[in-house]
């Protein structure tokens, strides 16, 4: 079994120091050790995008990622993903009554805002080849795509 060794990672803008082994995935890290457990545990094979965070601009499956390869990065969760109290993908997707059971919409987030990251007016493929990512067993697409067209060249994303 690998030793324990200390990493000090910056989450949020804040940095934590954990002891873990060298394998140990990014979920793990923050749902056990940092104590951020918005971010979800669905499959742990990169299958299901309910561990999504961003890293420098960019979605990722925590799930799949050792500490050891994220320790330079700058990984926003959603706990993170805003300085005021609800983000403007949060309150679109209260206005479309996005959430079904909601497990799955952490991730579903995470990845509409790397999406608006990349471009503030994503095109209907973009947003369905984005979306199609994170799986959702209680089929909430059509209103997940209802909430992102809503916010298509809304400012407030990209420098919120
Ligand atoms: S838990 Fe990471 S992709 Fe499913
Ligand atoms: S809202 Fe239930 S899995 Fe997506």
């Amino acid at each position: 079994m690998a030793s324990l060794k200390t990493y000090t990672i910056t989450v949020n803008s804040k940095q934590y120091t954990v002891s873990v082994t060298p394998d140990t995935p990014l979920l793990w890290v923050l749902r056990d050790h940092v104590g951020l457990t918005g971010t979800k545990y669905g499959c742990g094979n990169g299958d299901c995008g309910a561990c999504i965070v961003i890293i420098d601009d960019s979605p990722q499956f925590s799930c799949l990622l050792p500490i050891e390869q994220i320790l330079t990065k700058k990984i926003t969760t959603i706990e993170g993903l805003s300085n005021q109290q609800i983000h403007p993908i949060q309150q679109a997707w209260i206005d479309e009554q996005v959430s079904q059971c909601g497990y799955c919409q952490p991730g579903q987030i995470m990845m509409a805002a790397s999406l608006f990251l990349k471009t503030p007016n994503p095109s209907d493929e973009e947003v369905i080849n984005a979306m199609s990512k994170v799986l959702c067993r209680c089929g909430t697409y059509p209103r997940v795509e209802k909430a992102i067209k809503k916010l298509t060249n809304n400012n407030l994303l990209k420098n919120d």
